[in-house]
């Protein structure tokens, strides 16, 4: 089960990244989005994203303009016809990811490996809905993806042995660290950070402090990278409150409940970064906290 050529669908937040660091590995890479407009985004996401590194002298230009001719864009599924794996990073709805392997399965080889890139849904939940059980995995990735060294690979009751083995041989030819996880709600990582990110919001409710010095507090306090507002921002905050339904709506927990103020911010699109708005304003040189 060799993989060569890497299927991607969704070129937003995560997709891009996914898709450079295949070309960056040497992967023929297809994209698939749902128009031009949106594939042009994720194109110039992937640039940018490369650009980057060559400005820093950690790739060169050659290299880059080398990845970027491995990655073919497209708005037809009919592209993916051929892929060895396909890794969807779609919106987190699992009828939108059914659908999508559903019309997969009458367009790609019965080798073909898909995997879900789900923050919080089952991978069991997709795979009993494709005719390859045995080949559905979850490859949960982290962002930023070119700088995170963590996928969780995820394994359900039906995956088979050579498929996890693809996976693992896949993450290391990216330059990521596997590690296995059990096909939970949430893996590993999101069953902690979660309920971390939704309590950071639940204190600011309260009004125990300011955006800016709950965010202050976690990263000077305890060395994170990043506050938990600039994280929510930075993870999307319509992704955050559906990772957190979805969680929810699976362990009925209070510590996964979506707190009201995440509800508001998403219903007046504040997504965060990617829509200039989330608990900061991006349209400055820096952020600026906004009025909750
Ligand atoms: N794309 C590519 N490279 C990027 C990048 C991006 N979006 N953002 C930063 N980088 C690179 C920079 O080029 C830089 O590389 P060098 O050090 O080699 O020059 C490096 O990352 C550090 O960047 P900066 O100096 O600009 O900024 P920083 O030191 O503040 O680091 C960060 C940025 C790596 C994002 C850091 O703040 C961090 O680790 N934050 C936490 C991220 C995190 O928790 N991610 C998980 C989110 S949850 C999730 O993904 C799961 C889910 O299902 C929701
Ligand atoms: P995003 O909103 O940035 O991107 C989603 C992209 O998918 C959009 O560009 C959209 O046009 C495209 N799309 C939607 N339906 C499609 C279809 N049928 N075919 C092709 N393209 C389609 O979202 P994101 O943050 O990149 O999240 C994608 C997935 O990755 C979700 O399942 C999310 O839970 C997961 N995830 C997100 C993060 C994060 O930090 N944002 C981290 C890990 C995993």
């Amino acid at each position: 089960m060799a993989i060569e050529k890497v299927g991607v669908v969704g070129c937003g937040l995560m997709g891009s990244g996914i898709a450079e660091i295949s070309a960056k590995a040497g992967y023929d890479v297809v994209v698939r989005e749902v128009d031009e407009a949106a594939a042009a985004k994720g194109e110039a996401r992937i640039r940018k994203s490369m650009d980057r590194a060559v400005s820093k002298e950690k790739m060169t230009a050659e290299d880059r303009d080398a990845a970027m001719a491995r990655i073919t864009f497209t708005t037809e599924l009919s592209g993916l016809a051929d892929r060895d794996l396909v890794i969807e990073a779609i919106v987190e709805n699992l009828e939108a990811k059914n659908e999508l392997f559903g019309a997969l399965d009458g367009i790609c080889g019965p080798e073909t490996i898909y995997a879900s890139n789900t923050s919080s849904l089952t991978v069991t939940d997709m795979a009993a809905a494709t005719d390859r059980p045995d080949r559905v995995i979850g490859l949960h990735f982290f962002n930023p993806v070119p700088v995170m060294k963590l996928v969780e690979v995820v394994r359900t009751i039906e995956t088979s042995d050579a498929s996890m083995e693809a996976a693992f041989e896949y993450c290391r030819r990216v330059g990521k660290e596997p590690i296995t996880a059990k096909d939970n709600s949430g893996f590993v990582v999101n069953l902690l950070l979660v309920p971390y990110m939704l309590d950071c919001i639940r204190q600011l409710e309260r009004g125990v402090a300011s955006i800016e010095d709950i965010d202050k507090g976690m990263v000077l306090g305890c060395g994170y990278p990043m506050g938990p507002f600039t994280l929510c921002d930075f993870v999307g905050n319509d992704t955050t409150l559906r990772i957190a339904e979805i969680m929810f709506d699976e362990y009925r927990e209070q510590r996964y409940a979506p707190p009201p103020l995440l509800k508001r911010m998403v219903a007046m699109g504040r997504y965060g970064r990617k829509s200039g708005k989330g608990f900061y304003d991006y349209s400055g040189d820096t952020p600026v906290p906004m009025e909750i």
